[in-house]
C-alpha cells in the first residue's frame, strides 16, 4: 500500500520559522508511521519561489530573485536536516521540470475552453499574493499582512472555477473529499456555497514567473503555479511518471489554516479541470502565536527552528512542537514554556524513568532483567491525526512508571525481595521498550537509543538523554 503525504511549499521570501517547522514536523510524523506500518510513503516537501512577494525581498536584499532564492531554498533544506525530516522530494517552482508542467497543465485547461481572458479589478495583498474581498479585510487591511492591498485593475486570463463549484460543494459536504477538522469543512462550505467565482490565473506585470504558454505576455499567477507542484514533485507530465503512477492521489494534505480555502477552491478545481482524482483529504491546523502574540520579525519574537535544535536537540524540539497544541487548534508557545515543558517531561519525566530503572538493573541484577510485554500503542491517536493526544498519551505511561516506582519503593525492594522486584523491573522495561516504539516516528534518534538499551543482553545504564536546562 502506497502512502503519499504533502506539506505546503512555503514562500522563500526568508528562512524558515517554528510555524513552517511545525507543518513539516507533524508531517514527517505521520510519514514515518505509516513507514513503520509498512506502507510505501512518498512525503513531499518544497519552496514557493515565483510572483511579487519574493521579487519585493529580493529587492530589499539587494539580490536577484533567482539568487535570492537559492539561498533561502537552501536554508529550508539545512532545517529539514537538522530536524531530521526524512522527506522523499524536495520540489522547487523554478525547478525546469516543474516549470515545464505547469505550462502543460496551463495549455490543458486553455485546449478545454476552461481559461478566458477579462479584466481583473480590485485589491490584491501581495503579503498573501491573494485577491481580497472587501469583507476579508479589517479597517481596509490585511488581518494577516496588517496593510492596505493594492487597488490593481488588469488585463488578465481567468479559470472557469465557477464551473465547478457545484461538484466541489457535492464532493465536501458527502466527505467523499475530506476536510478535517469538521469546522474548517463547514467554513469552507459555506464560502463555497456564497458564490465560487473564476479565478484571475496571470500576471501581466509580474515578470518572475513562469510565461503563460499560449500568451507570453503574461506570467503564471503563483498560487496555481504553487499549487501543481504536488503533481509535479512526483513527475506528472514529465519523462519519468513512475512515481505518479504510483503514488497519486494524496492520501494526506497538511495545511494551516491560512490557506486551507484556497486549497480548497483552486487547487481542487484545477484537478476536477485536469480530470484527476482528488486528493482524499485536508488535515488544517491552527496558527501559533508567541507568548499570545503573532509571531512577526518587526516583533521581533521569531522563533527560528535552529535555536530550538541548538537549545533542545532535534527530538526534543519536535517533541515540544507537537505537544504543544492540539493538532487543528490554535496555539500559543514561548521558550519559557518550552523549557518548561522539556525539563518536566524529558529531563525529569522520561530521562528520569530510563536512569533510573536501568541504573537499578545495572546495579542489582548485572543487567540481566527481561522486558515483560504490556499492551501500550498509540496507533488510534495516529490513525486521526491526534499527534497531540498520542504524546499525552506516552507522557502518561512515564508518569504511570515513574510513580510505580515511588509506590513499590523498588529501590528498597532489590535488598527485600529480589524477585519481586524483579517482575517490577520487567514490567518498567516492558514498558520503556513500548515508550521507545511508540516515540519512534516523533523522536527518532531518541526512540533507536532507548529500544536498544531496553532490548539489550545486558542492560547498562548509559548515557543522560535529557540534561536538565536552566529556564
Ligand atoms: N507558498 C504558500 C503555500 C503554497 S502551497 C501550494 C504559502 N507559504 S507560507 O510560507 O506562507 O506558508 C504557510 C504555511 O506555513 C501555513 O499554512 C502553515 O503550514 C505554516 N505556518 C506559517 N506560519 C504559521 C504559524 N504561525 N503557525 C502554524 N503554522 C504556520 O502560504
Amino acid at each position: 500500500m502506497k502512502y503519499y503525504i504533502t506539506t505546503p511549499v512555503y514562500y522563500v521570501n526568508d528562512r524558515p520559522h517554528v510555524g513552517h517547522a511545525y507543518t513539516t514536523v507533524a508531517a514527517d510524523v505521520l510519514a514515518r508511521w505509516q513507514k513503520q506500518k509498512g506502507r510505501e510513503v512518498f512525503f513531499e516537501v518544497g519552496t514557493d519561489e515565483h510572483g511579487a512577494k519574493i521579487v519585493q525581498a529580493a529587492q530589499k536584499a539587494g539580490q536577484t530573485p533567482k539568487d535570492f532564492g537559492d539561498e533561502k531554498a537552501q536554508a529550508f533544506k539545512d532545517t529539514w536536516k537538522i530536524l531530521n525530516i526524512d522527506y522523499s522530494g524536495f520540489i522547487r517552482t523554478t525547478d525546469k521540470s516543474h516549470e515545464t508542467a505547469v505550462q502543460k497543465a496551463l495549455e490543458i485547461l486553455y485546449r478545454k475552453g476552461l481559461i478566458c481572458q477579462g479584466e481583473y479589478e480590485g485589491l490584491y495583498c501581495v503579503g498573501c499574493e491573494q485577491y481580497k474581498n472587501p469583507d476579508d479585510l479589517v479597517d481596509g487591511k490585511c488581518p494577516d499582512h496588517q496593510k492596505e492591498p493594492e487597488k490593481m485593475k488588469e488585463e488578465s486570463y481567468f479559470f472557469k472555477l465557477s464551473e465547478f463549484a457545484q461538484i466541489l460543494e457535492e464532493k465536501i459536504s458527502s466527505d467523499e473529499f475530506k476536510i478535517e477538522p469538521e469546522t474548517r469543512k463547514n467554513e469552507i462550505l459555506s464560502f463555497i456555497r456564497s458564490g465560487l467565482k473564476d479565478v484571475s490565473i496571470s500576471r501581466k506585470n509580474v515578470v518572475w514567473g513562469i510565461p503563460l504558454p499560449f500568451d507570453k505576455e503574461y506570467t503564471t499567477y503563483v498560487w496555481v503555479d504553487a499549487f501543481l507542484n504536488y503533481l509535479t514533485v512526483l513527475g506528472w507530465n514529465g519523462e519519468n511518471q513512475e512515481n505518479f503512477k504510483k503514488f497519486w492521489p494524496p492520501d494526506l494534505q497538511l495545511m494551516a489554516k491560512d490557506i486551507a480555502r484556497v486549497h480548497s477552491t483552486i487547487w481542487l478545481g484545477i484537478l476536477l479541470a485536469l480530470d484527476l482524482p482528488l486528493p482524499k483529504r485536508f488535515f488544517v491546523h491552527g496558527f501559533f502565536t508567541i507568548n499570545g502574540q503573532k509571531m512577526s520579525k518587526s516583533l521581533g519574537n521569531v522563533i527560528w527552528p535552529e535555536d530550538l535544535v541548538k537549545k533542545f536537540g532535534a527530538d526534543a524540539s519536535r517533541y515540544l512542537l507537537l505537544s504543544s497544541t492540539p493538532f487543528g487548534q490554535d496555539g500559543d508557545i514561548s521558550w519559557e514554556k518550552m523549557t518548561q515543558k522539556y525539563n518536566a517531561d524529558l529531563a525529569n519525566g522520561l530521562g528520569n524513568l530510563l536512569s533510573r530503572v536501568f541504573n537499578l538493573i545495572e546495579n542489582n541484577f548485572g543487567g540481566q532483567i527481561k522486558a515483560a510485554k504490556t499492551d501500550f500503542n498509540i496507533d488510534g491517536f495516529l490513525e486521526n491525526f491526534q499527534l497531540f493526544e498520542a504524546l499525552r498519551a506516552i507522557k502518561e505511561k512515564t508518569d504511570w512508571a515513574n510513580k510505580y516506582i515511588d509506590e513499590t519503593k523498588i529501590w528498597e525492594l532489590v535488598k527485600t525481595d529480589k524477585e519481586k522486584a524483579a517482575k517490577i523491573l520487567g514490567e518498567l522495561l516492558g514498558a520503556i521498550a513500548e515508550i521507545g516504539e511508540s516515540l519512534a516516528p516523533f523522536m527518532p534518534q531518541t526512540a533507536k537509543k532507548i529500544m536498544e538499551s531496553a532490548r539489550a543482553e545486558k542492560i547498562r545504564k548509559g548515557e543522560v538523554l535529557f540534561p536538565r536546562i536552566e529556564v
